[in-house]
């Protein structure tokens, strides 16, 4: 084998792509799927690809940095792309202590690994960290996100994501440590865990409930095909420059009302329910606590200098998103059972 990455948080919902992208497009890498089996992580996800040879699942937490330490020891691995993490807003709202430990202080013991198995030697080397647009704060009605647009998040999440962001920078400039850091904008796509907008409003669908909007439906998010930023995190971990940032989105901005409107005509059409069905399970409900208004990300760095642009078209991606989901009920049936229903029925019936 050429070369070991660790990919962290491989079995959630983008890194799971990201390591089916790397296993089979790189059979010369070794990649080690590094993940702690949370809620949010399931190897089911990676049932297609666990038997490839240069393959290897390796269940454990970020935080725990004896664990961590053995673990790079061992692998000695030349790159670590970085997704692990608590990545769900509500839930930073209601518990934002697992997301100073995850998303802090477990990117800090990565840091911290690399830099012991490195040395002073970084011929080769990568710390690739992958973060969310939402560290950028909320939009008015105009303009984007840049590279250069000051920090300023707004939930536990967000605040957690950008810190980590700052220690891996700092990491760089004062330990020269070689890393890359993007910032993507809202994913959506197969192996999505459904307690974020469109899984579970497909769910829901499916299965005749609710579907909850949070205020009036008006907040505006930019989506992006998850293979699509896995295509642009090859393309970033293989040719961008150590030190920098780049951006990545959709350039594809919908309101949560408009973009349930397309999910429910589509559904409709997928289960032969008559034109408007679906339509009469939106329910408005008390809106998030802080609640962003608009995030919309400006990516033209990441083409003009690296050659990436989103692959598919919102409503071409939503299809297939659908296709999959009701393709997958068992998949969808053993996630939404046990502890995620408890978290839905707390979540959902405080308002
Ligand atoms: P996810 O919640 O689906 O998956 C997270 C994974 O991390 C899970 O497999 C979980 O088991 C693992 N994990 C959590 N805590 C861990 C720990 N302490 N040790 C080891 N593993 C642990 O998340 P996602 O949506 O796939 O997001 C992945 C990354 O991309 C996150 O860093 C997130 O901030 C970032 N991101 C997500 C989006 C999005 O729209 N989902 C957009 C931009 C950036
Ligand atoms: P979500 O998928 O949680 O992603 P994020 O908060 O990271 O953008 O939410 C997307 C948008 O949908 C956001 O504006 C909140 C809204 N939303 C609802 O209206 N109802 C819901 O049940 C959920 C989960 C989200």
């Amino acid at each position: 084998m050429s070369k070991t990455i660790i990919i962290t948080g491989g079995a959630g919902f983008i890194g799971s792509h990201v390591v089916r992208l790397f296993a089979t497009k790189y059979p010369e890498y070794k990649i080690v799927n590094l993940d702690k089996l949370t809620y949010a992580g399931n190897l089911e996800n990676l049932k297609d690809i666990d038997r490839l040879p240069n393959y290897e699942f390796v269940k454990a937490d970020i935080t725990d940095a004896e664990s961590i330490r053995k673990i790079f020891a061992q692998y000695k691995p030349d790159g670590v792309i970085h997704l692990a993490a608590e990545s769900h807003v509500d839930r930073s709202i209601a518990n934002p202590m697992e997301f100073i430990n995850t998303n802090i202080i477990g990117t800090v013991v990565l840091l911290n690994a690399a830099r012991e198995i490195w040395g002073d030697n970084f011929d080769g080397k990568r710390f690739y960290h992958i973060s969310t647009d939402e560290v950028y704060g909320s939009l008015g009605k105009t303009g984007f996100f840049t590279e250069t647009t000051g920090y300023d998040p707004r939930s536990p999440y967000s605040s957690s994501k950008a810190s980590s962001d700052h220690l891996v920078r700092a990491y760089f400039h004062t330990y020269k440590l070689p890393v890359v850091v993007s910032n993507c904008s809202n994913n959506y796509g197969a192996n999505q865990f459904p307690e974020k907008l469109i899984p579970l409003s497909i769910n829901n669908i499916k299965n005749n409930k609710q579907i909850p909007i949070y205020g009036k439906g008006e907040n505006i998010r930019d989506w992006l095909y998850v293979i699509d930023h896995a295509r642009a995190i090859d393309v970033i971990y293989h040719e961008g420059k150590t030190g920098e940032t780049y951006n990545i989105g959709g350039n594809n901005e919908w309101t949560n009302i408009d973009l349930i409107h397309l999910l429910c005509k589509i559904m409709d059409k997928k289960l032969n329910r008559s034109a408007g069905t679906s339509e009469k399970l939106i329910t408005f409900v008390k809106d998030r606590a802080g609640h962003d208004l608009r995030y919309a990300i400006d990516s033209s760095k990441l083409q003009r200098e690296l050659g990436w642009k989103p692959s598919l078209q919102f409503e071409e991606g939503l299809e297939k998103t659908v296709d999959w989901y009701l393709a997958n009920e068992e998949w969808l049936n053993n996630v939404v059972s046990g502890t995620y229903e408890k978290y839905y029925e707390k979540q959902y019936t405080q308002r």
